[in-house]
């Protein structure tokens, strides 16, 4: 039966950013004999209850591994199936604005059909000036390819006098990120069983504390993410300080 979440006891210590790897839901869909799409349905779901349940308890920015930039290779079905469940959110996200969450898509959206680059961006315009809770939605997403976007963005401007190659700290390169504006990853959560970070804000998580764990991600309701949140806390950040 479903735990009261409400009543689930919160550590004190919190992450700021938490992102999300939804891995899992092929192997989901297939124990019960159904197809990968559905497990992406479920998916789905999951979700959304997350979105809720960060956005309740306080969690200022949460990010979404939904469509990597090798998630192109799958078959035409099962990329249309998740095109398909980002659509829908976005319009049921229009629910979320009395919730004050601000919407925002990482990634490459050049490879979009240009409704849903339409939808995406009308979304980000429409709740860009909400601060109860940030909602990163990453689709062809990429970790290597946003640095390389960065550099090539600071060798363009070095190219035309704009900044002197001396002067270019991290600081300038993290801002030339999708997340310049969020905080870095403090907790990096992958269900499944998978124990790797697969191309996911590489950059981000370079100090995020990692929380791995067998569920699949339909599965993975809020009660694991207090798991999450109880053993992040108990962690000890020393970000290379001893
Ligand atoms: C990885 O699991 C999951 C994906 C590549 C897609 C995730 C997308 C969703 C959950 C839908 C999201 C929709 C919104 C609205 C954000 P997998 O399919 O690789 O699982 P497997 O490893 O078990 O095959």
């Amino acid at each position: 039966m479903a735990k009261d979440i409400k009543n689930m006891p919160l550590p004190e210590v919190l992450p700021k950013h938490i992102g999300f790897i939804m891995d899992g839901n092929g192997r989901w869909a297939k124990k019960r004999h159904m197809p990968r799409t559905f497990g992406h349905v479920e998916g789905a779901k999951t979700f959304e209850k997350i979105v809720d349940y960060c956005r309740d308890i306080g969690i200022n920015c949460i990010s979404f591994y939904t469509f990597s930039t090798e998630n192109w290779k799958r078959s035409a079905e099962e990329v249309n199936s998740i095109m398909n469940l980002l659509r829908q959110y976005i319009v049921k996200a229009r629910d979320y604005f009395s919730k004050e969450t601000r919407i925002v898509f990482i990634g490459d959206k050049s490879a979009f059909s240009e409704d849903l680059r339409k939808q995406m961006t009308d979304i980000e315009n429409d709740t860009k000036d909400f601060d109860k809770m940030n909602l990163l939605i990453a689709v062809n997403y990429g970790g290597r390819d946003e640095i390389k976007n960065a550099a090539k963005a600071i060798a363009r401007k070095a190219i035309a006098g704009e900044i002197n190659p001396d002067d270019i700290t991290e600081d300038t390169v993290a801002d030339y990120l999708y997340t310049r504006e969020f905080p870095d990853v403090d907790l990096l959560i992958r269900p499944s069983g998978e124990l790797r970070i697969s191309n996911y804000l590489i950059w981000q998580c370079a100090y995020a504390e990692f929380y791995f764990s067998d569920v699949l991600w339909p599965d993975f309701l809020p009660e694991e993410l207090n798991k999450a949140l109880h053993a992040y806390a108990g962690r000890s950040r020393r970000f290379g300080g001893v």
